[in-house]
């Protein structure tokens, strides 16, 4: 095992390696640029140290590390283009450093190359991972369209929210895991659990990017702080806030998330105000714990030793920790 750091060192120069601006540039740049602007690489670190925890050298999984974190990218791409965001890591989007039909073309050649770089496994092991990654694609488009949806209702439940970042976001982080149990070709239950690991570790995942968003500091966030309630998103800071609010103030934030408006930086104040004084921020921070307990409790089910589990609830510890 290597500490965490180095996987990430590993996967960094895996990914230089990797010739990716190519002809046409105006459909390749795109693609290296937001590749190579940086982000925390969660999910290929994750694949990569899946797989050594399972007994397989980890430079085995480098193929389908990078497969997850290209698919990663193209989703943001998209993502992005959906949000109307100006910002990512830090810098300008790629829809508005170019424009928006270069976002989609440039989003769709990511995401084959994402599954192209499944092709670099013996046929056993790439009809599994290929298999995994359609089914957590697609999920992730279900996921986008929900998200999408619910900014128009005002009838959204937690549970729609839970099973639309469960979608969104969870799964490919619990895809990311199984895939390198899928590497080191582990028993079917230990590839059960981490993708059960993984999957709770997205939802604290998801819910404190949602925090982060309101409440992000925006010299660390590198995206635009309070775009989700720029955007009317159901967050789950929204919705616990509505379910603790007193009739004003359930007015108040209802009509606030009525329409999208000009004036953004009064709707941010008035609405992060509620956040607080109902409780919603306290819920989220609560449900971002509670999830990653969750997370730690199917650890404990996993036939591995103790310094691995170790390993696994400081990555857990980590994230809750972030401030990007
Ligand atoms: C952003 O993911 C999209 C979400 C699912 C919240 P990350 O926060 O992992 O983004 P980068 O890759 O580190 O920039
Ligand atoms: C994005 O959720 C999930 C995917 C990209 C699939 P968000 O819209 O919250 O992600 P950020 O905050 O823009 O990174
Ligand atoms: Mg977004
Ligand atoms: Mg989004
Ligand atoms: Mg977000």
């Amino acid at each position: 095992m290597l500490p965490i750091h180095k996987y990430q060192e590993q996967f960094l120069q895996y990914l230089e390696n990797q010739k990716i601006d190519k002809e046409p540039k105006n459909l390749y740049q795109p693609i290296d640029y937001i590749l190579q602007l940086g982000g925390k690489r969660m999910r290929p670190v994750l694949t990569l140290l899946t797989a050594d925890i399972f007994e397989v050298d980890y430079k085995k999984a480098l193929p389908a590390a990078m497969a997850v974190e290209v698919f990663h990218n193209f989703s943001l791409v998209h993502d992005d283009i959906m949000d109307d965001a100006p910002l990512r890591r830090g810098q300008a989007t790629v829809h508005e450093k170019w424009n928006i039909n270069t976002g989609i073309l440039s989003g769709d050649a990511m995401l084959i190359l994402a599954y192209q770089y499944f092709e670099n496994y013996e046929p056993k092991i790439f009809r599994k991972l290929a298999k995994l990654f359609s089914k957590t694609a697609l999920e992730v488009c279900e996921g986008q369209q929900y998200d999408v949806d619910f900014e128009t209702r005002n009838d959204v439940t937690i549970p729609e929210y839970l099973k639309m970042i469960e979608y969104k976001t969870a799964v490919l982080v619990a895809a990311a895991m199984k895939m390198g149990a899928i590497i080191a070709q582990t028993s079917k239950e230990n590839s059960r659990l981490i993708y059960d690991f993984g999957l709770n570790l997205g939802l604290a995942f998801q819910l404190q990017d949602d925090y982060l968003d309101a409440f992000g500091d925006p010299e660390t966030f590198g995206k635009q702080v309070g775009g989700d309630i720029i955007e009317n998103k159901k967050t789950y800071l929204y919705l616990k806030a509505i379910e603790f609010s007193n009739p004003t103030q359930k007015e108040q934030l209802t009509q606030l998330f009525s329409t999208k408006q000009d004036n953004n930086s009064d709707k941010i104040t008035a609405v992060k105000e509620i956040f607080n004084t109902t409780g919603g921020s306290k819920a989220t921070q609560k449900a971002i714990e509670d999830y990653t307990l969750k997370a730690f409790e199917t650890l404990e089910k996993m036939s591995i030793s103790q310094d691995k589990k170790v390993i696994l609830k400081t990555f857990g510890e980590n994230l809750m920790e972030r401030k990007q």
